[in-house]
């Protein structure tokens, strides 16, 4: 076991630790960093669904959308509200990220404008087309479950109540989710759109 002043029983290792902003003397575990994403994902949490925000506060612009990651993760990861450069398993190629996120925030102004789908399915539509898209390199299922809340809150629902230990394997409501994206995938959005149904 690597010397360090702190135990890392319990939990992973985290593999992929560039970009972290914590101090480097500490050795972190998965855990500690889960829990300093945490806490930094309750200050957007508190910003923007405690009172229903304002169309100025959460535009849902091309630009609010990589503030909204910087505001969730900015305080633990240098990468935090900026576009990925490398490609992922998931997620469109990384050089059609800004025109896939332009053409999302657009659509999000015209499916308002046009009151083209009801709240939980454009909420629903928002979330699954920002987490296909995978514009960062992490973070990606918390922002855009945060963004489908906000855009809920901001017309007149509760947000969802999503388990937020929707990270961890052993999860069986992880694997129900994972399905009803890839579900959505397909152009079915219909289980999604229930799991938007479940809030506060
Ligand atoms: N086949 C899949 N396996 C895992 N995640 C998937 C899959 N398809 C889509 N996703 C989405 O990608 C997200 C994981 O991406 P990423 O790791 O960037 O987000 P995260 O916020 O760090 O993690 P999490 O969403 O698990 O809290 C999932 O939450 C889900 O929304
Ligand atoms: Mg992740």
């Amino acid at each position: 076991m690597k010397n360090s002043t702190k135990s890392i029983e319990h939990a992973t290792p985290i593999d992929d630790i560039s970009g972290l902003k914590l101090s480097s003397s500490k050795m972190y575990t998965m855990s500690d960093i889960y829990e300093e994403e945490a806490n930094n994902i309750l200050q957007a949490t508190l910003k923007y669904l405690s009172a229903i925000p304002t169309k100025k506060e959460a535009p849902f612009a091309y630009s609010w959308l990589l503030l909204l990651h910087e505001e969730m993760f900015g305080q633990v990861w240098e990468w935090a509200g900026k576009l990925r450069h490398t490609e992922l398993s998931i997620g469109v190629k990384a050089y059609l990220v800004p025109m896939e996120l332009k053409k999302l925030s657009d659509d999000i102004v015209y499916w308002r404008a046009n009151k083209t789908f009801d709240t939980i399915e454009t909420a629903t539509r928002i979330h699954h087309r920002a987490v296909q898209i995978h514009p960062f390199q992490n973070g990606n299922g918390r922002w855009s479950r945060m963004l489908a809340n906000i855009y809920m809150r901001q017309n007149g629902l509760m947000p969802v109540k999503w388990q937020e230990d929707l990270l961890s394997k052993e999860n069986k409501k992880r694997d129900a989710y994972i399905e009803a994206l890839k579900k959505a995938d397909g152009g079915d959005y219909g289980d999604l759109i229930l799991m938007h149904g479940v809030t506060y």
